[in-house]
């Protein structure tokens, strides 16, 4: 085969054969090996103009599917059969205040399923589940594979970083999409995550597809057409998937940045905690455990019961972390008062993202540190009474120069109507 051919046939909107797919990701996978650009037989110029051509010109059923596997087949697939329990995880599309898999896992875990969830980090105006976890004093999120299996022998979840060997053409195809402007293809997003959710062993898989401006995905159409791009290349690799859309429009819970997050968490193991952080956790619990085959349990007990909290415990342990610690709070912080009193209308949660990204909760480049204590507290939520002068938002920093540009992403991010009014919302849970 010859690249340049291969990136032709894209570009005139011809399907690449099976044999075009594998060749294309194995000689990539290859320079990925060998760390550079150039020692595969396909350069990054070259993929990136192959992604550029996917990007417009789409991809059939079947080329996804083998994309999908050609991806899976260039690292290596993990495997739980050492473990005696179902196995069962969740992948999010992302968005912000989404801190949903630090309640989550150790629920599902109480209730008798396994959960090995590889996680990612933050980037731009969306959180990452391991930089949370990382503002707990002592917690690692690189784990050996033994280590990974060690953990949820122990604990029943493992929340950790995916090793090197997991997927690796992915790895390499994400980071060239991030910087080519090809990130936002269905048959790209689709193939790259369920590529590493295929790849990690898995039983059954519930993927939380988001919705709203805080979304990869801000309409209920194109978040469809994923969803359902990613539950079939998952029941075609034998993992039982279901997929879930829901509310991106505004915040998950009150609380945007790492450690304020899991502090969240950890109010709604106690049994406490904001109602839609709840609702989600339970409701994407019940399909985990459904899928995993233990659908008579209710996860809803678990966190009233303390169950989850002692799998948290523990999983939190199994990976050095002190979970009586402390957690890390910012230095500064800058109150912003409600300017009238009414209903909170909205509260837009992508410039919410973009504010707690601004103090220092998230990264624009991989390499970046984030800030523990930055981010976001929340004081009403849209459809919430706000009194004029009173808190509505609580920003946190450690550096009180960030407060400007995190105000600027904040203007038109609410809107409060008459008392009278009854703002038009989406719900929670939309499919
Ligand atoms: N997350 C991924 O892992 N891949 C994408 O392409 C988009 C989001």
């Amino acid at each position: 085969f010859d690249a340049v051919d291969i990136i032709r046939s894209k570009r005139d909107g011809e399907e690449l054969s099976d044999a075009q797919i594998d060749w294309v990701i194995e000689a990539y996978a290859r320079g990925a090996a060998a760390g550079d650009g150039r020692s595969g037989a396909i350069a990054d110029e070259q993929m990136s103009a192959l992604a550029m051509a996917i990007l417009l010109n789409g991809m059939s059923r079947r080329e996804i599917a083998r994309w999908t596997d050609a991806m899976v087949r260039s690292g290596t697939r993990m495997d739980w059969s050492g473990v005696a329990r179902p196995t069962a995880d969740k992948h999010s599309t992302g968005g912000v205040g989404d801190k949903i898999t630090l309640p989550l896992a150790p629920t599902v875990a109480a209730c008798g399923a396994a959960v090995p969830q590889l996680s990612g980090r933050g980037l731009g105006h969306t959180g990452g589940t391991l930089d949370k976890f990382e503002s707990i004093s002592g917690w690692r999120a690189s784990l050996s594979a033994a280590e990974m299996l060690a953990v949820v022998q122990e604990a029943g979840a493992v929340v950790c970083a995916a090793t090197d060997d997991l997927a690796p053409a992915d790895k390499r195809l994400y980071a060239l999409r991030d910087v080519t402007g090809t990130v936002e293809s269905i048959p790209l997003i689709a193939s790259s995550i369920m590529s590493k959710k295929i790849a990690e062993g898995t039983g059954a898989l519930v993927l939380d597809v988001k919705v709203g401006s805080g979304a990869f995905m801000k309409d209920a159409e194109n978040a469809t057409e994923l969803a359902r791009t990613m539950v079939q290349l998952g029941t075609d690799a034998g993992v039982r998937t279901v997929a879930l859309l829901t509310n991106m429009q505004t915040p998950l819970g009150l609380t945007v940045g790492n450690a304020l997050e899991v502090r969240e968490s950890v109010e709604v193991l106690a049994g406490g905690g904001p109602e839609d952080v709840v609702e989600l956790t339970v409701t994407l619990a019940r399909e985990m455990l459904a899928a995993a085959g233990l659908g008579e349990t209710d996860p809803a007990d678990a966190l009233k019961d303390g169950s989850a909290m002692d799998v948290w415990r523990r999983m939190v342990m199994a990976q050095g972390g002190a979970p009586d610690a402390p957690l890390p709070s910012a230095r500064e912080t800058h109150t912003v008062l409600a300017p009238a009193s009414g209903v909170l209308a909205q509260l837009d949660a992508y410039r919410v993202g973009v504010a707690a990204w601004r103090l220092g909760a998230g990264r624009a480049r991989k390499e970046d540190t984030v800030q523990a204590g930055a981010g976001v507290e929340i004081h009403a939520k849209p459809g919430a009474h706000v009194a004029g002068g009173e808190p509505l938002l609580t920003l946190h920093t450690d550096e009180p120069q960030r407060f400007e540009r995190a105000l600027e992403a904040l203007e038109g991010a609410y809107e409060i109507a008459p008392s009278n009014a009854r703002p038009d919302l989406l719900p929670l849970i939309i499919d």
